[in-house]
């Protein structure tokens, strides 16, 4: 065995591998910074396409700039479901993220700037006609004059939704828009720094979204609040999770100490939907068992501060919207899509091959014979 000749960040955990002006997450405040705006604001005053704006053009979106940025997208939506008929097995794939990395494969690239509309667009239009297809159903085309997130509710159902469920979606997609150095980011900044395309980097980032670790946490978060079933039953359920050596879904970061303030922002986000009396119940539950989680969490790393993060209050929301649990990867792609584009760019003007290093700890090859 060679011996270690160098430190190894577990998991490149405090590895600085970029100078960003998109977005800052300050883990010990549980602060998140897009462009010079807190998490908050984007949430209650901004829509999706302002995202957009502030993370591709750097300035917060006059009404006009907003507008063209509405269009433009509508546009890309139009488009893209013009292949949707053509994609092959793609939107055939049990899994929604499998069939979203197969069908954006598909995209040729064409310039940099047309094909971050033409990505953005394609997201919810695949997703939506990917859910219908699974459910039977046929594809829905996209209705020219609405939101993205309008648009997608209406692809997914076939009608045009309540106000209220276009804002929780809103806010959904404002909120994880972009969130400094995470997994997939860091996938589509290497991709990008080989001088590859757009898309390409896309694809990777998508398949890094996937894992349960990053974005494919909120449908195991309904999964553990279907099992645990009422607030009594957390404590134990949770414990025997923990000793069998599972992880809690939406339970821990790799920076926050601190609540998510995402957490928080779709909490409140939750107000504007009209609440059932089996959503009320829901979200007691999810309240009692991120308390019990916390608890054990903290009897067990008393060091490490592991609190509720994005994807659990992500679950509630989405599930309140009337998105099926399927779903919530691929809509969370619909919105970190803006990010990854953005970073692209910067990682591109940055010009810098992304390319570390590592520590052999193999066997060495055998001495040559003497004799
Ligand atoms: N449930 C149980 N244990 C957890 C945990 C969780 N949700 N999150 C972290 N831990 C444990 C780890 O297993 C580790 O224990 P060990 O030292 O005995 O192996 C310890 O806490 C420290 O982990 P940490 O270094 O803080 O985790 P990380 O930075 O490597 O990972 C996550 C961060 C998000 C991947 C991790 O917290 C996790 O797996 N959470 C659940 C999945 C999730 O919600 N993902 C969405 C993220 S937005």
């Amino acid at each position: 065995m060679v011996p270690m000749k160098s430190p190894t960040a577990s998991g490149l955990e405090g590895v600085v591998v970029a100078h960003t002006a998109l977005s800052h997450v300050d883990g010990e405040r549980g602060t998140l910074v897009i462009r010079g705006y807190s998490i908050e604001d984007l949430v209650e005053r901004g829509t999706f396409e302002d995202g957009c704006g502030l993370l591709w053009n750097g300035e917060w979106p006059s009404a006009g700039e907003r507008e063209a940025l509405r269009a433009a997208l509508a546009e890309a939506r139009q488009q893209a479901f013009t292949l949707v008929s053509s994609l092959g097995e793609a939107l055939t794939l049990a899994d929604g993220m499998e069939a979203l990395r197969a069908a954006v494969g598909q995209l040729s690239a064409v310039d940099q700037p047309a094909d971050r509309f033409r990505l953005t667009g394609a997201i919810p239009v695949f997703a939506a006609a990917w859910a219908r297809a699974r459910s039977g159903q046929p594809v829905v085309p996209p209705r020219s004059g609405l939101s993205h997130a309008a648009d997608y509710l209406q692809m997914l159902t076939g009608e045009l939704p309540e106000a209220r469920r276009i804002a929780a979606l809103d806010a959904y997609l404002c909120c994880v828009v972009d969130h400094g150095m995470n997994a997939s980011t860091f996938v589509a900044r290497v991709v990008a720094s080989t001088g590859s395309d757009l898309v390409s980097a896309v694809v990777a980032a998508i398949g890094a979204l996937k894992g349960p670790l990053h974005g494919g946490a909120p449908g195991p978060v309904l999964d553990m609040l279907d099992a645990i079933g009422h607030p009594a039953h957390a404590r134990a359920w949770l414990r025997a999770e923990l000793e069998a050596g599972r992880r809690v879904m939406g339970m821990g970061h790799r920076i926050y100490r601190v609540r998510d303030p995402r957490a928080a922002a779709l909490e409140r986000a939750m107000a504007v939907l009209e609440r059932t009396e089996a959503q009320g119940e829901r979200l007691a539950l999810a309240r009692a068992v991120e308390r019990e989680a916390e608890r054990l969490l903290t009897e067990r790393y008393p060091e490490r501060s592991l609190r509720a993060n994005v994807e659990f209050y992500t679950a509630i929301v989405l599930d309140a919207i009337g998105l099926p649990r399927t779903l919530f990867a691929p809509t969370f792609a619909a919105s970190r899509v803006v990010g990854w584009c953005a970073h692209v760019d910067e990682q591109q003007r940055a010009g810098r091959l992304i390319r570390p290093a590592s520590t052999y700890v193999g066997p060495a090859p055998p001495a040559a014979s003497t004799s």
